[in-house]
């Protein structure tokens, strides 16, 4: 069984459609019950699982007793220099990028550990670049990003193997509106196409059971090297 969060966004709909692809039993999560369910029905095996990230821990559903697979794909985007970014606007993006991310997290863990399942947190190349004019989003990826390497270290005697993958720009609606924030044009044939993503997705499972990937970059080849 995989669960992805975030299964009604760019990433997450190439992701999902990937791991229904590979034959897994996928959960797409989402807080819009009605695109997760819609979503779901496009698909042979799938069961919505409709949650908002921001509400605290979800209930989990007693069928879940084992999950192979958990991907974070939800996120939320904020930009604006410290000045103008008041407390509430870095809340409400930790809110989804971090503590969404952990209470989905911890909430699964006892079905990840007796599936022996994979953890893959989508993070972003912004934690490798400048910071300024987007902290409150940036700050969210360094906080999920350390985050991703405590638990990869504390599961590796379990068997959950975490995996952080990083990628550049996507030609998604979140990248739409960076973008127009950027004031620039969107130009998706320069960015990642989320199926990209997907695929890393899959090679991260595809890995032999001997390895661990614990991490991946993906920088789009003909766009600029940094999101
Ligand atoms: N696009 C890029 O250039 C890029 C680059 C690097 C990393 N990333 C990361 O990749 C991930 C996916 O991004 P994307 O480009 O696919 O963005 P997207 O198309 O905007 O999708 C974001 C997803 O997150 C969900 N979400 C937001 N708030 C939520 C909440 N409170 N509860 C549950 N779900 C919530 C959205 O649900 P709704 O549809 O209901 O809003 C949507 O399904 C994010 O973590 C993003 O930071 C993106």
């Amino acid at each position: 069984m995989a669960v992805v969060a975030g299964a009604t966004g760019g990433i997450g709909r190439a992701v999902v459609a990937r791991l229904a692809r590979l034959g897994y039993l996928v959960w797409p999560t989402g807080r819009d019950g009605t695109a997760v369910k819609a979503l779901s029905a496009e698909l042979p095996h799938a069961v919505p699982w409709p949650f908002d990230l921001g509400n605290g821990p979800p209930v989990v559903p007693p069928e879940l007793t084992e999950v192979d697979v958990l991907v974070h794909a939800a996120g939320l985007f904020e930009s604006g220099v410290v000045d103008e970014t008041p407390a509430d606007r870095w809340r409400r993006v930790f809110d989804v990028n971090l503590f969404g991310v952990v209470d989905l997290t911890r909430a699964l863990l006892p079905a990840l550990r007796r599936a022996r399942g994979r953890v893959i947190v989508i993070n972003s190349t912004v934690v490798r670049g400048s910071p300024a004019g987007r902290a409150a989003y940036a700050a969210s990826k360094e906080a999920l990003r350390v985050f991703t390497e405590a638990l990869h270290q504390e599961e590796l005697g379990t068997g959950v193997r975490v995996t952080a993958l990083y990628p550049g720009r996507v030609a998604t609606a979140m990248q739409r509106e960076v973008r127009r924030r950027e004031g620039g044009p969107y130009e998706p044939e320069r960015y990642l196409a989320p199926e990209t993503v997907a695929a890393a997705v899959a090679s991260v499972l595809g890995t032999s059971g001997e390895a661990h990937l614990t991490e991946l970059v993906l920088h789009p080849a003909r766009g600029p090297q940094s999101s």
